[in-house]
């Protein structure tokens, strides 16, 4: 099986490229390599790899700064995600892509669900709902990943930034009427590739990758706002005694982008499907820390 990893320097795509080489042979590129924002270099890198499997875990995922570049921000995930897609269809290939809990509105009180209305209240959110749109309307076997509140060691991100500014600070305030899941990019790798283990039969032929094709959904269990995923960051991480956190609502905190109030993805779909759990995720964080199990 020849895989086709695209994003490898992110969070996600850096825990793909090792999970993915436990099931195949995995080209791996970068940005350097495999540029979105120009959507008609992608079929000759594409052709000339010739994977049965290509997962795109590239994207424009500034949130704020995306509502100053909607355009760049539009090609990259709205765009580009379709040339993959119909360059998949050409060799036969299927495509693994990811999308957010950003493409709903944040008005629900109970989990989103795959088939949920989605209304994206900002930019990024738009620009990945078209993402999924372009995918899905070129027919190949495909699986859509929704997750949420994405964080690692790596790259940027909530856990690392409370991190760093508990290093400085005695006080930090953090948003607390934002409701969803933190998930590690770790635990989107493991289930990805959950995913293609229960997938894969030794047929080469595409059709025969996926059991079914579609948008699941995939975050880690259990919920929280930012103030308490921010909470645990700090105890996990033995800086509580440093630094007082302080909850403030998200009116006190203005970004450029609005973002949803609340985002729980339901897994029961990846349950259902793929038998697969997510695991809780104080459980992931702990993981993601490398801590010893309780
Ligand atoms: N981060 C989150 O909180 C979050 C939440 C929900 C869903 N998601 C989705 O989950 C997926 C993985 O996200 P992530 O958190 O792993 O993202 P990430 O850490 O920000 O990594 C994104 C990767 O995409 C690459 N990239 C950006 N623009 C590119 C371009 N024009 N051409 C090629 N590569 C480009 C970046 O390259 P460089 O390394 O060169 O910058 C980076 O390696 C994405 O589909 C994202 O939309 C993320």
């Amino acid at each position: 099986m020849k895989f086709l990893l695209i994003g490898k320097n992110g969070q996600v795509g850096w825990e793909l490229s090792h999970s993915l080489s436990k099931l195949g042979n995995v080209f791996a590129l970068g940005r350097s390599e495999l540029d979105l924002s120009m959507p008609e270099t992608l079929g000759a890198i594409i052709q000339d790899i010739r994977p049965d499997i290509i997962i795109n875990a590239a994207a424009y995922t500034a949130v704020d700064k995306a509502e100053s570049e909607p355009d760049l921000a539009m090609t990259v995930n709205g765009i580009s995600p379709g040339v993959i897609a119909r360059e998949a269809k050409k060799i036969g290939a299927g495509m693994i892509h990811y999308s957010t809990d950003y493409v709903f509105d944040g008005k629900a009180t109970s989990p989103y669900k795959e088939e949920s209305p989605t209304y994206p209240l900002n930019i990024y959110g738009k620009s990945k709902l078209a993402g999924e749109q372009a995918v899905i309307q070129v027919g190949i076997p495909h699986i859509i990943i929704r997750t949420s509140w994405v964080y690692s060691l790596r790259g940027s991100n909530f856990l690392l930034t409370i991190k760093k500014l508990a290093q400085t600070r005695k006080q930090i305030k953090v948003v607390d009427d934002q409701t969803g899941a933190p998930t590690w990019a770790g635990s989107i790798a493991e289930g990805t590739k959950r995913i293609l283990e229960k997938s894969l039969t030794k047929s080469t032929k595409a059709e025969k990758l996926f059991i079914g094709s579609g948008v699941f959904h995939m975050s880690c269990s259990g919920k929280t706002n930012w103030f308490g995923f921010a909470n645990k960051i700090l105890e996990f991480s033995g800086l509580s005694k440093n630094t007082e956190l302080i909850p403030i609502p998200t009116t006190a905190y203005t970004t450029p982008a609005v973002r949803p109030k609340y985002s729980r993805l339901s897994n029961k779909k990846l349950k259902q499907v793929f038998n697969q759990e997510m695991p809780k995720w104080q459980d992931a964080l702990h993981q993601c820390l490398d801590l010893p199990s309780n």
